[in-house]
């Protein structure tokens, strides 16, 4: 499993390439799998049908328990992660912040000690994208994604979804706030006190990151 990791603020990034263990010359698993995850994060991932979506939550959870047994120095699978009102995992503790991203052949991991999120998107094209952005983004990200050229746009929309989803997920709301609630597109830095940036992901990828210091 080849990781890149970065540093942006108080926040450490790391891109997974986990795609040796997918589709159907997929890798063996780790051999410390089992004793990384907790039967909670087995049965979690036992609930999807397809095995590539079984491997991206089992090596998600082996990547964010290792990450935080480094962090805090606790054995990965002793750690007990808790979920807010709308699923997002944190410590009971919350001595550390994270957040986990998963698409594609890739998983994105975000680890602070301010809140985060992270979001990251294997690029494609959307057929109905100017339409989604008209219904449910704000004016200004509406009036930001015309400005760029035809040529750019489909990148262009998944700039703007990851920079959205990744403040969203930092906020750990979902999709209890309306997409329009709030601006996040890249002439922006900040949006309701987060920080908020594009990253630099792996190619054919794009990723976002939001965060602020904790209260
Ligand atoms: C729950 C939600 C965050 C999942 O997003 P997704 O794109 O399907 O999945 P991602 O791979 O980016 O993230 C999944 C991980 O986020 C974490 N997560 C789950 N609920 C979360 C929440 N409410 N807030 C933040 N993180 C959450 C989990 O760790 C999850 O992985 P795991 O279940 O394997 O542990 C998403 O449905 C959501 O509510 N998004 C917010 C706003 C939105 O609708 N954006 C659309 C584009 S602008």
């Amino acid at each position: 499993m080849r990781i890149c990791e970065q540093t942006l603020a108080s926040v450490q990034v790391l891109f997974a390439d986990i795609g040796d263990y997918l589709g159907a010359e997929a890798s063996a698993l780790p051999s410390d799998l089992d004793e990384t995850l907790p039967p909670a994060d087995w049965a979690k991932a036992e609930r999807f049908y397809f095995r590539d979506d079984r491997v991206r939550a089992l090596l998600s959870r082996y990547l964010l328990r290792r990450k935080l047994g480094e962090c805090l120095n606790r054995p990965p699978r002793s750690l007990r992660l808790e979920a807010g009102a709308q699923g997002k995992p944190h410590l009971p503790a919350r001595e550390i912040e994270f957040n986990l991203s998963h698409s594609g052949s890739f998983v994105a991991l975000a680890i602070s000690e301010d809140e985060v999120g992270i979001d990251i998107e294997r690029q494609r094209a959307f057929e109905d994208a100017e339409q989604l952005l008209e219904n449910h983004f704000t004016g200004d990200e509406i009036r930001w994604f015309r400005q760029q050229p035809d040529a750019e746009r489909a990148v262009a929309f998944l700039i703007l979804w990851t920079r959205k989803e990744a403040l969203y997920k930092a906020m750990g709301k979902g999709l209890s706030l309306p997409l329009d609630h709030v601006s996040a597109h890249p002439n922006l830095d900040s949006a309701a006190g987060w920080q908020i940036r594009t990253l630099q992901a792996p190619p054919g990828y794009l990723s976002a990151l939001a965060w602020r210091k904790g209260n």
